[in-house]
């Protein structure tokens, strides 16, 4: 499946928030821990899509999506831009989620390099992420992130046993 990225505005993603829950629905039901405990519901979704829409009306996040032709929206990321004004260089990347039925086909890496060159444009050179997923842990690898090392139980499974969470990091340089 080919996926072309592109960066949603907030009027386009408020049109597309039955595909954005869908996305974030299919995640957590099949384990990921997001945010989320099961059972997962169309309120959740789109309570957490309206508040990142918010924010990118607000122009203090960016939020990706992979689309293909025949699915539409088949993955998403986000960059969120740190907040004090000491870090005007800092950027966290936020919800790389693709759908399961799309997964393996290259759209994670892809919306990774995407949402580097994201913020390379927006002048933010230090990005930092976190995860529990062991597959998400290798697209960062294979990225070129840095892992930084595991915080114990630091959030719960969408079935509620505790999870490590794992801290990466990029620099990115012009
Ligand atoms: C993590 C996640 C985004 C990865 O998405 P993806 O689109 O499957 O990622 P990629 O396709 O780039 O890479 C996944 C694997 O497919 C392989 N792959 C890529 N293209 C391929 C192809 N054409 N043929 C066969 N395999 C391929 C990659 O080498 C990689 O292999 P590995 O896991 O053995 O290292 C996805 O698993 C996901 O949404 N997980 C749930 C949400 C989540 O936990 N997100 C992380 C939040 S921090």
């Amino acid at each position: 499946m080919s996926a072309s990225i592109r960066t949603l505005g907030a009027e386009e993603a408020a049109a597309r928030l039955d595909a954005l829950s869908a996305l974030l629905i299919d995640s957590v039901e099949g384990g990921a821990s997001v945010g989320f405990l099961m059972p997962m519901t169309r309120a959740k979704a789109d309570a957490f899509w309206r508040k990142v829409i918010a924010d990118v009306a607000a122009g203090v996040r960016r939020l990706l999506v992979a689309e293909s032709a025949a699915i539409g929206i088949v993955g998403s990321v986000q960059l969120v831009f740190a907040a004090p004004e000491n870090q005007p260089h800092r950027a966290d990347v936020s919800k790389l989620l693709v759908l399961r039925s799309a997964r393996r086909q290259g759209i994670g890496d892809t919306l990774m390099q995407a949402v580097e060159t994201e913020a390379l444009a927006a002048g933010r050179t230090v990005l930092v992420l976190d995860t529990a997923t062991a597959e998400a842990e290798r697209v960062y690898q294979r990225t070129g992130w840095t892992r930084l090392g595991a915080l114990p139980d630091y959030a719960l499974m969408p079935d509620g046993s505790l999870c490590d969470t794992v801290l990466y990091f990029k620099r990115l340089s012009r």
